[in-house]
């Protein structure tokens, strides 16, 4: 199977399982026991969505191994015991997902979703290896986007089918919306300084909905900003490269938009594991431009 047909089929795949997990979610609010190997309670809804999206994936042809926030290791195709792709299935792709993301919105009923990774590289690999990135978004209805070769395409998912509603998506060029994560005492010097600067814009205003697929498809939607960045507490941030921050970076690349860790695009930068975290800012050129420079001069 070429990557071409293993990537529509995994964009079938994640579109056809969207309202199966999103049915999923009734009477599924309760924690679970345990924790998810980033030391976050699990969700029966977690949990739930995360051995659906395995399944599905898994069983497409050309897919080799799956990973997610919601396990601790790669999980390889033909068995319970990963390769992390590199076994004798070279030319095979690697998925890493976050089945539910936000979903700690799940108790006060507020957006949440799927982001789906998938990498021409074993696990954890570097965001230059994402062929395609994809994320689902169950608000008042459900909608996917999926970048591919460099361009990001906005579907509204119905019954399982996904159908085109935006081709081609670039950041708008005159941003509106801005939120940033993390408590505010907790921000870096650098980084404060830069949400004062943005805070004073007057063309700029503050949406933050706890979720990052809600808060960035707003940037993809109005233009902005959006960031969880690295804390005092917490010099990596919270979100997780493999599953997190680099297919969302992918996604706003390919709309024009810039990714950074602070430094560099969150593409070139190297995991050492699979469940590493890494600061995430994402958004409209010029205002990740501005962060990189006010980062560097705050520090
Ligand atoms: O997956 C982690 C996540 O739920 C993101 O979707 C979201 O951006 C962030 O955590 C919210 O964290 P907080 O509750 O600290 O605002
Ligand atoms: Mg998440």
């Amino acid at each position: 199977m070429s990557h071409a047909s293993t990537i529509e089929a995994i964009l079938d795949a994640v579109a056809g399982t969207a309202p199966e997990i999103r049915e999923g979610l009734v009477g599924r609010r309760e924690y679970v026991e345990g924790e998810n190997p980033s030391g976050e309670d699990q969700l029966a809804a977690d949990v739930h969505a995360d051995r659906l999206l395995e399944e599905r994936l898994l069983a497409i042809d050309g897919v080799d191994s799956y990973a997610s926030e919601e396990r601790e290791a790669v999980v390889g195709a033909d068995d319970e015991t990963a390769d992390g792709g590199d076994g004798d299935s070279s030319g095979e792709l690697s998925v890493a997902v976050d089945p539910l993301d936000g979903s700690s919105n799940l108790k006060p009923n507020n957006a949440m979703g799927t982001i789906v990774a998938v990498y021409d590289a074993p696990l954890p690999a570097q965001g230059q290896d994402l062929v395609a990135a994809i994320y689902v978004l169950l608000g008042p209805i459900t909608t996917m986007v999926a970048a591919v070769d460099g361009q990001a395409t906005e579907y509204v998912v119905d019954d399982g089918d996904r159908h085109t509603v935006r081709e081609n998506i670039t950041l708008p060029g005159d941003p509106t919306v801005y939120g940033f994560g993390g408590r505010v005492p907790d921000w870096t010097e650098g980084f404060t300084e830069y949400a004062r600067g943005i805070e004073s814009d007057t063309s700029l205003k503050l949406r933050y909905g706890g979720a990052m697929i809600g808060d960035v498809n707003q940037v993809m939607t109005y233009g902005g900003v959006f960031a969880y960045p690295a804390l005092e507490s917490a010099p990596e941030g919270k979100l997780r490269l493999q599953f997190e921050g680099n297919p969302m970076a992918y996604i706003v690349e390919s709309a024009g938009g810039k990714s950074s860790d602070g430094e560099r695009s969150l593409l070139d930068v190297e995991p050492d594991g699979l469940h590493d975290r890494v600061p995430v800012h994402l958004g409209n050129a010029d205002l990740i431009d501005r962060l990189e420079t006010t980062i560097d001069g705050g520090e």
